[in-house]
């Protein structure tokens, strides 16, 4: 069975694309580089030993959406994940956020609805609950007013999901990711961040291959244990293979009602220094910070309830924070080697 994955060079999806394709399914890759680069396809069948199907385009274009779908046939499911997703940048360009993140989604419904295609895994956030009145946060906590256009986006498109579904008789599944964090055990992918990266794990191991001076921990005056803030961190490889469980359930028919949403995290919260603790111990070395002031828009404290996920799909995520340090670092260093 073919499965169409967007974003599928980039960071989640790559790692998806190799749990899809292990578990015996075709994959047909559509991304435009934006922020993710051809060599991840090579890097992808070095890995499962099949290459991927690539096509390069921006999915935001509707003429090139509707070809691709005329095009490449036999589509048994979508897992969306192109998009933007550096909330500060979309703070100073809410219309690119917009613009992108839905008129690409608006393009793969139309493609759904045209051509017959009923099943979707949709990427969303815990960006969506902004600071949670209670935790763990379930999948029926409120969503809060977004703090971002980022954040706007996932809500926007949740909604619009929640519609077109309804009115086109599709199947969806959502799934909110907390942070997922570290890479592929071969280190031939992971995260590449451009330029200066915002989130902790990157910047940390960046600091200590010593691509960054020093790492700068935002606040440590917050309502936790150690003060500093705290975050529900998720082995990306445990992440992609919830999209595999996701697409099996959709496929066979096993899901409950046509917009199912679950949150995919670990169900344990880790402050920022917990995180610097477990990094220099699995990479045996002192890491440079410092503490700063608390980074705007920041929430205190999050972490998932992940009992319907792991009820539900029989889905739970395996690694520990350790773990997924110590593949974060050595992702970096293969990165290191190959400069
Ligand atoms: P990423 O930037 O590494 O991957 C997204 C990919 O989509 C990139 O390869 C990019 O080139 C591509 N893309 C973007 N817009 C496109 C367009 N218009 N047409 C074609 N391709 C396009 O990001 P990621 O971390 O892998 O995130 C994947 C998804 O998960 C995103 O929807 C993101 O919002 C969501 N998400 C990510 C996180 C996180 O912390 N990484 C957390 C929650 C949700
Ligand atoms: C984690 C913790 C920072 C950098 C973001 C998006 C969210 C979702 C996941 C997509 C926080 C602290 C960070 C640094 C630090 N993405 N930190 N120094 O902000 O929880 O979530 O990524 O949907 O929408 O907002 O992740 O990795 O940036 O930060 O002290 O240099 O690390 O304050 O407490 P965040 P993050």
């Amino acid at each position: 069975m073919k499965i169409l994955v967007t974003g599928g060079t980039g960071y989640i999806g790559s790692h998806t694309v190799v749990e899809l394709q292990q578990q015996g399914y075709d994959v047909v890759i559509v991304d435009n580089l934006s922020n993710s680069h051809a060599g991840v396809v090579d890097r992808i069948a070095e890995i499962t030993g099949k290459r991927p199907e690539f096509y390069n385009f921006d999915l935001i274009d509707r003429e090139k959406t509707k070809t691709f779908f005329e095009i490449c046939k036999d589509i048994s499911g979508i897992i969306h994940f192109a998009a933007y997703k550096a909330v500060g940048e979309s703070m100073n360009n809410p219309l690119m956020y917009y613009r992108n993140n839905l008129d690409s989604l608006i393009n793969i419904l139309q493609g759904m609805q045209d051509n017959g295609i009923s099943n979707l895994v949709f990427s969303s956030s815990c960006t969506v609950y902004g600071q949670p009145d209670e935790l763990p946060v379930r999948e029926t906590s409120p969503i809060k007013e977004a703090w971002s256009p980022y954040g706007n986006t996932k809500q926007m498109s949740e909604q619009i999901l929640k519609f077109a579904v309804e009115a086109h008789s599709l199947k969806t599944i959502a799934l909110r990711y907390f942070n997922p964090i570290g890479a592929h055990e071969s280190a031939l992918i992971g995260e590449l961040p451009l330029g200066i990266p915002n989130n902790l794990v990157p910047f940390i191991t960046q600091t200590a291959i010593g691509l960054r001076k020093s790492l700068s921990v935002f606040g440590s005056d917050y309502n936790t244990p150690d003060g500093t803030a705290i975050r529900d961190y998720i082995h990306v490889v445990d992440l992609a293979k919830a999209h595999v469980v996701a697409v099996d359930r959709m496929i066979s028919g096993k899901t409950k009602l046509p917009f199912e949403i679950f949150n995919l995290g670990t169900g344990n919260g880790f402050s920022v220094l917990e995180v610097i603790q477990s990094f220099e111990k699995v990479s045996g070395g002192k890491l440079n910070y410092q503490i700063v002031d608390r980074r705007p828009g920041d929430v205190e404290k999050v972490w998932a309830d992940t009992s319907f996920a792991n009820e539900e799909l029989g889905w739970k995520a395996l690694k520990n924070l350790d773990e997924m340090m110590l593949s974060a670092w050595n992702w970096e260093k293969a990165l290191a080697n190959k400069k």
